[in-house]
């Protein structure tokens, strides 16, 4: 029996544009503003409207969740929902009311709510008005947001998140083109990943203010690291490693763990004349602003060898003129993603956070199996036979306990994600719930992973 530390989260995650849909909701993101005006670039031409209708829904889908025995669930609060003036950060009294009837009914049902403050949700009009994450107002007004959510709700809720996966918001938005505003610009890239950096430590010191520690609570970053395993040990290779690490994995978890940049980056990022603009007082804000807890979401490694062209060729600055991607033969890929599948990268980030960052409390805050066309696998009681769900979850556990053995300070998994959901430009084409969602009915049936679930969950463990 592989037993795992006592109170261990077993739960899953979402996020609030991906389960609540539109209804009632004031302000548009940038998701909800692009299905707006180009609908066809997301699969199935399927938008956020309805989602997987947690909005309506939430009473009976929380039922759904403690069924399969998870203890603690995160998902999101909405800044366009919770707020009505970004400014000023007035309150819409219908977004507080429904997350404080969200939140009441987690803790109602035994499941500790874990919340973030971001998911890839910026309100279209900062992004319209100021350029959204280039500006440092916004990252002002983001603050402001924190400090509304930590008052209004931080009497219920003891683990908060400011971001899911800030480096996602800088490859969407500014360089790789699935989050709009689809821009590239490598320059820009960069003063994001800092105003994103910076955003995390204001909302951090906010928390501080406010005496959140003082009523137990505590705050940090979920960040999707994914491991640079370079093509050979040939020194070219392990260089194009070492500067992907830099740029995809360090440059938001030094940060939040020690406060201060990856020393490495900030000279590159000087010497290519792209290094973002910041003030003392503002790295001074990073310093003393770290957090408490990571969540890590872990999904595939990256595996990079030397560019085949030269990093000094004519072109626009984009980080990946020093890495590229390798293609390795033989690798084991989840093909209805593209993704490809190495449990062992979890154990590898474990040892990471405790031998180089402070071997920090911490938690796989998403890790799971995009699956398209699920209903292949359905058997006659109408169950959704998940069997390659659940031994991709195992085998990450395993790699995870070893890692939890040797003394990394992990305390949960979470899946993403407990109920089938709406995903981006991808809308529902990859599903990773526990649960399913008959998207035209919104019946919602647990899959054979979530009687699995179950039952690890009651163990503490599995055999
Ligand atoms: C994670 C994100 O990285 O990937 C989620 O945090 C997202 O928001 C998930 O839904 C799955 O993405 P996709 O594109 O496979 O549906």
């Amino acid at each position: 029996m592989k037993r795992f530390p006592q109170n261990f989260w077993w739960g899953a995650a979402t996020s609030g544009p991906q389960s609540e849909g539109r209804f009632n909701k004031k302000h548009a993101n940038v998701f909800d503003y692009w299905y707006e005006v180009e609908p066809e670039e997301f699969y199935g031409q399927i938008g956020p409207d309805t989602a997987s209708n947690f909005y309506n829904s939430y009473v009976d889908d929380i039922q759904l969740m403690k069924e399969i025995g998870l203890n603690s669930v995160r998902t999101s609060i909405q800044w366009t929902r919770l707020i009505d003036d970004f400014e000023s950060a007035t309150v819409n009294e219908d977004g507080v009311d429904y997350y404080n009837k969200v939140i009441n009914e987690f803790i109602k049902q035994g499941i500790t709510p874990v919340m973030a403050l971001h998911h890839f949700d910026l309100p279209v009009e900062l992004y319209h008005k100021y350029g959204g994450w280039e500006s440092k107002h916004v990252v002002e007004l983001f603050a402001k947001f924190a400090g509304k959510c930590f008052e209004l709700f931080g009497d219920r809720v003891k683990h908060w998140f400011t971001f899911n996966e800030p480096m996602v918001i800088v490859d969407g938005q500014y360089l790789y083109q699935f989050h709009y505003p689809n821009v590239i610009d490598g320059k820009k890239a960069v003063q994001v990943a800092y105003n994103l950096n910076l955003a995390s430590a204001k909302a951090i010191k906010v928390f501080k203010e406010l005496g959140m520690h003082r009523k137990d609570a505590q705050i940090g970053i979920i960040l999707n690291l994914t491991p640079s395993y370079p093509a050979s040990q040939s020194e070219e290779d392990v260089k194009a490693g070492r500067i992907a690490d830099l740029w995809r994995n360090e440059m938001f978890l030094k940060t939040a763990i020690y406060g201060e940049f990856p020393e490495k980056l900030v000279e590159l990022l000087t010497e290519d004349k792209v290094i973002w603009e910041s003030t003392d007082e503002e790295l001074n804000i990073l310093k003393n602003n770290t957090i408490d807890v990571l969540g890590v979401n872990f999904y595939h490694p990256s595996r990079v060898k030397a560019p085949d062209i030269s990093p000094n060729s004519t072109a626009d600055w984009t980080p990946d003129r020093y890495y590229d991607q390798y293609e390795m033969p033989g690798r084991r890929m989840n093909i209805d993603k593209g993704w490809e599948i190495y449990p062992q990268a979890l154990y590898d980030i474990a040892i990471n956070i405790r031998d180089n960052y402070k071997n920090i409390k911490w938690f796989v805050s998403e890790n799971g199996m995009g699956v398209s066309k699920e209903e292949r696998f359905l058997n006659d009681s109408g169950v959704i036979e998940d069997d390659y769900r659940i031994d991709f979850i195992k085998e990450h556990l395993e790699w995870l306990h070893k890692g939890i053995e040797e003394g990394s300070n992990c305390f949960g998994y979470h899946l993403w994600t407990p109920i089938d959901c709406w995903s981006w430009k991808n809308a529902y084409r990859n599903r990773y719930g526990f649960i399913s969602n008959n998207i035209h009915t919104q019946v919602k049936t647990i899959k054979k992973s979530g009687y699995w679930i179950k039952e690890v969950s009651k163990n503490n463990g599995f055999l």
